[in-house]
């Protein structure tokens, strides 16, 4: 039986994947990998319980460190596994720093890569998460994109289209999969909150809480509480953020630690709109139909803006006032519903097949 080593450490890879490690269990001998970049029970632990994985069979402990320190770390923690192991094939998702130390360290070993979430571009390189997804895909064998964007950036970095497969996108397939049973969850009682009368926030990228940006937005923010109830679950990075600048929260925002998947889900699902800078809830707020609002200037999932379910307001005071302005108004809220986006499910087996052919 061929043997595939999976390599994961944050809560969107675990979310992702999460359609196809069970897929890899019965198909492979699956060699699953944690690295530890997140290890606090609320971005890690509860995912695996809620979405039903199994135990890693190795975690590298290498917790939170400057990006060097970090990659660094799971390089030299992770080689051994991988000459002890010699799989066939090893998976990574998307484009945090478990991603690109992961599929580094195998090509380095001359392992073949396979990199799901391939050739999403933000065309900025400021981000850290840019310099990761050009880094694996270029040392990756199979680039398992999502949508013909994806595959044409890839294209387009000269990448040869024998490695290329669109497949789609397993967040939507996590995401369909889940939401009957998000629905169920009596999180917008415990609240108090009633379907259709707040907004879901969510920010946790570098750019968004350096001090030059996140004063702006936490500004914006409070001004729009007055007339808008915001449910905000405050990812580690930014709650650190806030609490380094000083920053007060409305009183009038909710501020929530970080929620659990099925909750998460439930809470967009019967959101009036999403504002956010995450990748993951663009997707699934686009499953269940709930407008999104991108506090970013750029994203990698254009084809979300391009069918017309998000725009992007930018992450800036004046920008996002305007923003939420024109698009939370009656007439903005409708013509982002009355929008449909291209929702394909089945992502992560085609994935597995692709996988399955070249091992
Ligand atoms: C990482 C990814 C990003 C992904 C995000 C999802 C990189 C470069 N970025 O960013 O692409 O969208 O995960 O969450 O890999 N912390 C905790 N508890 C934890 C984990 C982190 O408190 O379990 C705190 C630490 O103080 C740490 C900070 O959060 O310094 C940031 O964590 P880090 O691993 O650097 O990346 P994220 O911002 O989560």
């Amino acid at each position: 039986m061929s043997r595939v080593l999976t390599i994961l450490g944050t809560r969107p890879e675990i979310i992702k994947l999460s359609p196809l490690i069970p897929l890899l269990e019965t198909q492979f001998e699956h060699i699953l990998v944690h690295s530890g970049q997140h290890y606090s029970y609320e971005v890690d632990a509860i995912f695996f319980e809620e979405l039903s994985l199994p135990a890693p069979r190795y975690t590298l402990g290498v917790g939170s460190a400057q990006h060097g320190e970090q990659t660094a770390r799971i390089l030299s923690r992770l080689e051994p596994i991988l000459l002890q192991e010699r799989p066939d094939l090893v998976l990574v998702q998307g484009d945090t720093n478990t991603t690109m130390a992961g599929a580094l360290c195998a090509a380095k070993l001359g392992f073949p890569v396979a990199h799901l979430e391939a050739g999403g571009r933000s065309f900025n390189r400021t981000m850290p998460e840019e310099l990761n997804r050009i880094i694996v895909d270029h040392i990756a064998e199979i680039l398992l994109a999502a949508d013909e964007i994806a595959a044409y950036n890839l294209r387009a970095e000269g990448l040869p289209e024998s490695r290329i497969h669109v497949i789609g996108s397993t967040a939507i397939d996590a995401a369909l999969h889940h939401r009957e049973r998000a629905a169920q969850r009596p999180i917008l009682n415990q609240l108090e909150l009633k379907p259709g009368s707040y907004l879901v926030l969510t920010l946790h990228r570098a750019e968004n809480t350096e001090p030059a940006v996140l004063p702006g937005i936490i500004q914006a923010l409070n001004e729009l509480a007055a007339t808008h109830r915001i449910v905000f679950p405050i990812h580690p990075r930014t709650a650190a953020a806030l609490e380094r600048q000083q920053l007060q929260l409305s009183p009038r925002i909710l501020a929530l630690r970080p929620l659990g998947y099925l909750d998460t889900l439930c809470l967009v699902q019967s959101a009036q709109a999403v504002l956010t800078d995450s990748g993951g809830l663009q997707e699934e707020a686009a499953v269940l139909g709930t407008p999104i609002l991108l506090v970013r200037n750029e994203t990698e999932w254009r084809y979300l803006v391009d069918a017309g379910v998000a725009v992007l307001i930018g992450n800036r005071y004046e920008s996002i006032l305007d923003g939420a302005a024109r698009w939370l108004s009656p007439a903005g809220l409708d013509r982002l519903r009355s929008a449909r986006s291209p929702i394909i499910s089945g992502a992560a087996g085609r994935a597995v097949a692709i996988m399955a052919a070249s091992v």
